[in-house]
């Protein structure tokens, strides 16, 4: 697909064109949310609905994210198989502006609360395609390095309800996320990522993308 910034600046203002709806929710409404996302969850039957009406809206994230989650570009995050707690809190960041990027930030502020919640649980059930580093050596150097990052990514990189999964995400994004933490890019302002990211030298990074790509639990 195109990538270039006048594609983008065009697809967005055709996209703010066809969106209609209520801006991000306060931190009650977002705790209400994460309990209405469980009990989803919990209901073979809401969570059929959910995915259905989620089906319906995910056409433009399709284009740069994969109707089943899986990206098409390299520097654009996998959703598939991610947290959707973790979905939905991204995109309440995106909505208020503690985490900024030029096209889902406006997105995210235009999708109602219920959208935000049943895209978060269609993207959550996909299933992630790992790819296999061609770098084995670089991919063994990350898996040691990746014991640093355990107590909250996991052992499996599967990540839990607040931290994002890392495993089968693509390099090329890992790559990109990582130096923004680490530069302190205002982008990811506040993030818990910062103190953890600022030790990491590119190699580090390098090795971590090699190895996280590839991991598919
Ligand atoms: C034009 C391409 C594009 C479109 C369309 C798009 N996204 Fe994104 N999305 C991105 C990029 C690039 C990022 C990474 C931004 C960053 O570095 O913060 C991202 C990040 C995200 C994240 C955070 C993922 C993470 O791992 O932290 C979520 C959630 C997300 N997008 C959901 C959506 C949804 C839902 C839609 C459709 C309503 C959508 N995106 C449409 C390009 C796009
Ligand atoms: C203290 C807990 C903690 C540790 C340790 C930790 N992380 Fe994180 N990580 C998080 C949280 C929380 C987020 C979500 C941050 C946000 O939304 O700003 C995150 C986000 C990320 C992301 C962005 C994922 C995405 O989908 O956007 C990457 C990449 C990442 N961490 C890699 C690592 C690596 C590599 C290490 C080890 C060197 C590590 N993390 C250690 C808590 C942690």
């Amino acid at each position: 697909m195109h990538s270039s910034p006048v594609f983008l600046r065009l697809f967005s203002t055709a996209l703010l064109a066809l969106c209609i709806g209520p801006a991000s929710a306060q931190a009650d409404t977002v705790q209400q949310a994460l309990r209405r996302l469980q009990d989803i969850q919990s209901s073979p039957e809401l969570t059929r609905q959910a995915y259905a009406a989620a089906e319906e809206r995910i056409t433009f994230c399709s284009f740069c994210h994969g109707k089943d989650g899986n990206s098409k570009r390299d520097d654009i995050p996998n959703l598939a198989a991610q947290n959707p707690q973790y979905l939905f809190t991204a995109f309440e960041k995106f909505a208020t502006g503690e985490r900024t990027d030029y096209v889902m930030s406006q997105l995210a502020s235009n999708l109602s609360l219920e959208e935000r919640i049943n895209i978060a649980l269609y993207f959550g059930m996909q299933k992630v395609t790992a790819k296999t580093s061609d770098r084995p050596d670089l991919a063994e150097k990350g898996k040691q390095k990746f014991m640093q990052c355990q107590a909250c990514h996991g052992a499996d990189g599967t990540g839990s309800m607040d931290k994002p999964r890392l495993a089968g995400q693509r390099a090329g994004y890992i790559r990109h996320s990582l130096r923004l933490f680490r530069d302190k890019d205002p982008s990811r302002a506040g993030s818990e990522m910062i103190p953890i990211a600022a030790t990491l030298s590119d190699a580090d990074i390098e090795m971590l993308a090699h190895y996280l790509q590839g991991l598919n639990p």
